[in-house]
């Protein structure tokens, strides 16, 4: 009876209150290991609802950043990097070489040599941290529930293991399938195209082979970027950890994915789609911006921008751009630090920040001219805003491709592209309606959905706290080896046994044969003979 009555009454209170209630009556401690960048721009909305739910965070990360900074909803807890504020700048400035060179190898050695020497700085501070005993025992001692954390630079996923805290992944993906050998996820290569082959999920035969052999080549720079973490991993361990072992600690993976974006492929218990969670938070646009959007009469604006990490282009192909711009008869508002190009049209603003998510809500925006960056594609995708595209590296080519097929945008070569090009663009996603249309329908899919994304990371860390982990959603194919996971020792023995019964059956045959057949005939020849 007592029961009966409770549980409705509980229920009752719940609805009433809706989320304001906390399933999780005292608050959990998070430790944070953020990855710079947009990559810590969604983290941080995540940190920011789970201390409005009464939990404790500390964010752990390097003291020179570009947007880590200390926030009232957390502790930043710095540690010691080996660049200057000023020289990190700088190194992140390098971002315009990739609009410079005009050549696939050498844009590629340059990105390649860039990455290394971002994640060689990063994992030096990382085990300079590690090897920092008060700081360690200072974070033993207080406890987590949870290390919250970007497994794209597996520091984190270190430090989780070597405290014995049950790990919670953010992230938008890992390179080199190492994401899927982490959860042990099945990957098919015939229709699951591999990351930075900008293959749709109905490939042709020659497609489905540089599917296959894309990644061996991709592996020797996986291996170069994330076995230091495995090394250094052993020695603090003191057992053999391999760059596999490390991923695949954690309870949960938190993905930034949706399948308005991502092709049907298959996933694991502990995988959850979190992709949109950046783009809820929307304000009312400034003054400033209201103004710009009021001002551009019938015709609406185009917003524009190339991210956080390139804002400035080279002069001559800010020129073309600006060429381009400048034929349409929207109002462009552009995010852009350099100087302006001489041939700037009027109708375009230029201006050193701007606040996409809301800009690209207004009911004026007509277009979104992005490098197709995964956060940038999902307020595109919120907002209903068909895309013009200009991927540069990472996975903003396979982002740019996924809304190309989608008829949701245009992705055009940023490095030969003429300003007849952007205009072409522009002018399509505009006034072929069909963008429009297609665009509404994949946010319609995305927001149709029982619980909101950032609901649903709130509830998967508060749920690892609450269990501390999630060992029963762990597969066992993590303790198998290769061979059993294949199941090739089954199929040997059973093909073993095939053969055996196969060659015994022929031996039979043979000798019944012989016994039947043989003698007789022989016998018959003789005995035919003899009557002869
Ligand atoms: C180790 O961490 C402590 C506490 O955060 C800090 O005060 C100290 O400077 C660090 N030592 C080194 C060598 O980085
Ligand atoms: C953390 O503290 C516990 C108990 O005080 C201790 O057993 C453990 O070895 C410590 N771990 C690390 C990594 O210092
Ligand atoms: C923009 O237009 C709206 C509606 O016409 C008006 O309410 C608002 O005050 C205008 N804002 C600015 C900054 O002009």
């Amino acid at each position: 009876m007592v029961t009966a009555l409770r549980v409705p009454r509980q229920g009752l209170v719940r609805l009433l209150l809706g989320v304001c209630v906390m399933p999780w009556t005292e608050g959990g401690k998070v430790l944070v290991v953020p990855v710079e960048g947009s990559h810590w721009l969604s983290m941080r909305d995540l940190v920011r609802e789970l201390h409005s739910r009464g939990h404790q965070a500390v964010v752990l990360a390097p003291e020179v950043s570009l947007h880590i900074k200390g926030e009232d909803f957390f502790t930043l807890n710095s540690f010691a990097f080996p660049y200057t504020q000023e020289e990190y700048n700088n190194f992140f400035s390098e971002g315009k070489f990739i609009l410079e060179s005009q050549n696939f190898l050498e844009r590629h050695s340059k990105i390649i040599s860039s990455f290394k020497k971002f994640s060689e700085l990063y994992e030096k501070s990382c085990v300079q941290m590690l090897r920092n005993s008060t700081l360690m025992s200072q974070l033993n001692a207080s406890s987590f529930d949870v290390v919250l954390t970007d497994p794209v630079f597996p520091c984190g996923a270190v430090l989780a293991q070597y405290l014995s805290v049950p790990a919670v992944f953010f992230l938008r993906g890992i390179p080199c399938g190492l994401d899927f050998e982490g959860t042990q996820c099945p990957h098919p290569l015939s229709y699951v195209p591999q990351w930075f082959t900008s293959y749709s999920d109905h490939m042709t035969f020659l497609q489905r082979v540089k599917n296959m052999l894309y990644p061996v080549g991709l592996k020797l720079f996986c291996h170069m970027a994330f076995s230091p973490y495995a090394s250094f991993a052993s020695e603090l361990l003191q057992k053999e950890v391999s760059v596999v072992d490390l991923f695949s600690h954690a309870s949960m993976w938190l993905m930034r994915w949706d399948f308005v974006l991502e092709y049907p492929r298959p996933i694991m218990p502990n995988m959850v789609f979190i992709g949109g969670i950046n783009c809820m938070r929307r304000k009312p646009l400034s003054q400033e911006f209201e103004a710009y959007v009021n001002a551009s009469g019938e015709h609406g604006v185009v917003v524009f921008s190339l991210g956080s990490m390139v804002s400035e282009i080279p002069e001559k192909k800010a020129m073309a751009i600006a060429e381009g711009l400048g034929r349409i008869p929207q109002t462009v508002l552009w995010r852009y630090t350099g100087t302006p190009p001489s041939n700037l049209a009027k109708n375009t603003i230029l201006v050193k920040w701007l606040p996409q998510n809301d800009l690209l809500g207004h009911p004026k925006t007509r277009a979104f001219i992005t490098h197709a960056g995964s956060h940038g594609i999902y307020e595109g995708i919120c907002n209903g805003v068909p895309m013009v595209m200009m991927p540069l590296f990472g996975d903003q080519m396979d982002n740019a491709k996924r809304m190309e097929t989608r008829g949701a945008g245009v992705t055009l070569n940023v490095l030969e592209m003429t300003s007849d090009d952007l205009e072409g663009a522009l002018k399509k996603v505009i006034y072929d309606k069909s963008y429009k249309e297609n665009i509404l329908r994949l946010s319609s899919l995305h927001k149709d959905r029982p619980i909101e994304p950032l609901d649903l990371a709130v509830f998967w860390v508060e749920f690892v706290m609450r269990h501390k982990g999630a060992p029963h959603l762990r597969p066992a194919a993590h303790d198998l080896t290769w061979y059993q996971y294949h199941s090739l020792d089954v199929i040997g023995f059973l093909l073993a046994i095939v053969l055996v019964v196969a060659f015994i059956t022929f031996k039979c045959c043979a000798y019944g044969f012989r016994k039947c057949f043989g003698k007789k005939g022989r016998g018959k020849k003789t005995h035919k003979s003899k009557t002869h």
